[in-house]
């Protein structure tokens, strides 16, 4: 396996949890005036890799984002809160827990809208991965997510070989037409 091994301490959950709050304007919406799923998706990346960062201190790529369930729609004008978490960290990949909710400013109402698990990957600027830091999870809440992400893990493994094994890599997208070529 070739990845830097830096010796590093454990770190808390709390170390690296982070947040982040969008005022939704017009021009993250759809033609309803609902915010786009995409955008929302780019949210919660954002929201993730901030843990991801503040847990690895290097830099950080998207490996993963698990199923996600757009719960309920928000609209031009609402709030979103996200927080992310680390639930575990492997060798060189992480799992991080976001969670989405949407404010109401006029209401004053919280509404959960989105939930998501994110695996980063943690590189040197070179692009090779590198060892990260272990997470020490301490609440029994954390705890759970602990071992809820090492499941997750088995499950995503064992997915992505299913995957290799029966569409190996192609060479050339099938169909494409280079110019020039006949
Ligand atoms: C993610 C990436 C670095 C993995 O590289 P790779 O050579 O396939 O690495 P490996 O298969 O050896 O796996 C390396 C680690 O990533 C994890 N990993 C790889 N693919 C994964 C996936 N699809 N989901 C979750 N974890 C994944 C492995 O479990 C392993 O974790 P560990 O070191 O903690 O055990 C590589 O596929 C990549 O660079 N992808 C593009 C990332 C990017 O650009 N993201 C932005 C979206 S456009």
């Amino acid at each position: 396996m070739d990845f830097a091994d830096h010796s590093v301490p454990t770190r808390s959950v709390a170390d690296s949890q982070s947040e982040m709050t969008e005022l939704i304007l017009p021009n993250d919406a759809n033609t309803l005036g609902n915010l786009l799923g995409g955008r929302l998706m780019h949210f919660i990346d954002l929201v993730g890799a901030m843990a991801a960062y503040r847990h690895s201190r290097t830099h950080v790529v998207t490996a993963s984002m698990d199923h996600i369930d757009f719960i309920a729609p928000v609209h031009v004008g609402d709030l979103v809160i996200l927080k992310s978490s680390m639930n575990r960290a492997f060798t060189t990949s992480m799992e991080v827990g976001v969670k989405a909710w949407v404010e109401n400013t006029i209401a004053g109402t919280h509404r959960h809208v989105a939930s998501a698990y994110l695996t980063f990957v943690a590189i040197e600027p070179s692009g090779r991965r590198i060892s990260i830091p272990r997470l020490q999870a301490e609440t029994s809440e954390e705890i759970r997510h602990y071992e809820d992400a090492g499941r997750r893990r088995e499950h995503r493994q064992a997915e992505l070989e299913r995957k290799r094994a029966s569409h190996p890599p192609e060479k050339e997208l099938p169909g494409l037409v280079r110019p020039g070529k006949s």
